[in-house]
């Protein structure tokens, strides 16, 4: 309807680097426009009927930092896409995925793959060692029910996390205890019944959001004592709270237990 289609072309006064951006939300695009320029930065092809990423479909752009793909019919994107591209950040949401692709993008930092119901399995170990830069990921709204967790072992660089509406469930002891710039984590309706130090242990986590699932107590969040800021905790089952459960979180600021079970609620002290 909206045709919205235009050819941007930004100058950047401060260095010789200039930012070129593609953009054509038409709807009506099924592959590749052949009249992108080879400096494009960024393209941003949403919104369209593409179904598929053939080989090196991208490696032209040899300054591409930025493939806004998502609401595409996608059901494939080749390993290579994006080789001899700068790719940094890949926006893929709400298309028809099954898995996260694997892809040689060795400077990818941001993925986003929010709304995939046709993802069910994650195996975290692996898409850590494959993206090992990445900082940002956004798996919410998927079915992840099955996870691999690296436990401790590697080093993790993701920084910003959001698994909410998944079926996780249960994650498995250690999950996420080896991302140490792990900083704000969102688990929001996954099923989890149990949460707590456990998971999380050496992260830096300030925002912690854990609201609509089924914690029946409230977490022990020692660890992250000195970082967390932000805890939401609402609508949950959590039966009571503890003047200990507060002991060391010394720099929260924002806590929300709304919607839970609270029938004994010790004197909490203003911090
Ligand atoms: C956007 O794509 C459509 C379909 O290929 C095309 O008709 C239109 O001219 C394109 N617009 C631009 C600015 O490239
Ligand atoms: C990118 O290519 C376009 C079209 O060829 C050109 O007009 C523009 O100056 C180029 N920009 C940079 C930063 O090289
Ligand atoms: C990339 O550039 C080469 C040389 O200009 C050209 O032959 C080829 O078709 C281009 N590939 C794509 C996918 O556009
Ligand atoms: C992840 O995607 C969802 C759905 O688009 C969005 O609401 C949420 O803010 C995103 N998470 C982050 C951390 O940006
Ligand atoms: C995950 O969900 C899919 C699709 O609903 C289902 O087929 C599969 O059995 C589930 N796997 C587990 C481990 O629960
Ligand atoms: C990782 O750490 C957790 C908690 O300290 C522990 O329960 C788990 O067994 C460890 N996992 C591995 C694979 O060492
Ligand atoms: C968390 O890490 C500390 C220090 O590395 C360790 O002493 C403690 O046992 C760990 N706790 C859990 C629950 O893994």
């Amino acid at each position: 309807m909206a045709q919205l289609a235009l050819l941007l072309i930004f100058g950047f006064s401060s260095s010789c680097n200039g930012y070129f951006v593609y953009l054509n939300r038409s709807g009506t695009i099924s592959e590749i426009p052949s009249n992108i320029p080879t400096n494009a930065t960024k393209i941003d092809l949403r919104n369209n009927i593409i179904s598929s990423f053939g080989p090196r479909a991208f490696s032209n752009f040899t300054s591409l930092l930025m493939l806004e793909a998502s609401e595409n019919p996608l059901v494939s994107i080749d390993y290579t896409t994006f080789e001899d591209t700068k790719i940094d950040n890949l926006i893929l949401a709400y298309t028809q995925l099954t898995q996260i692709p694997d892809l040689n993008a060795p400077s990818l930092r941001h993925l986003h793959m929010q709304g995939h119901p046709g993802i069910t399995h994650v195996d975290f170990v692996h898409l850590t060692l494959l993206y090992s830069r990445l900082r940002f990921l956004n798996v919410s709204i998927c079915s992840i029910n099955y996870t691999r967790w690296p436990e401790n072992t590697t080093e993790v660089t993701i920084k910003n996390f959001d698994l909410t509406r998944n079926d996780l469930n249960t994650l498995s002891n250690g999950a996420m205890n080896s991302w140490r710039r792990l900083s704000f984590l969102y688990l929001e309706e996954t099923g989890l019944s149990t949460f707590g130090c456990s998971y999380i242990n050496d992260t830096e986590l300030i925002i912690l959001k854990l609201s609509r699932n089924h914690l029946t107590e409230f977490p022990d969040l020692q660890c992250v004592g000195q970082t967390l800021e932000i805890l939401g905790l609402a609508r949950n089952l959590i039966t009571a709270v503890a003047k200990e459960d507060f002991r060391d979180l010394v720099t929260l600021v924002s806590l929300d237990l709304k919607a839970n079970r609270i029938s004994r609620l010790d004197e909490i002290y203003y911090m």
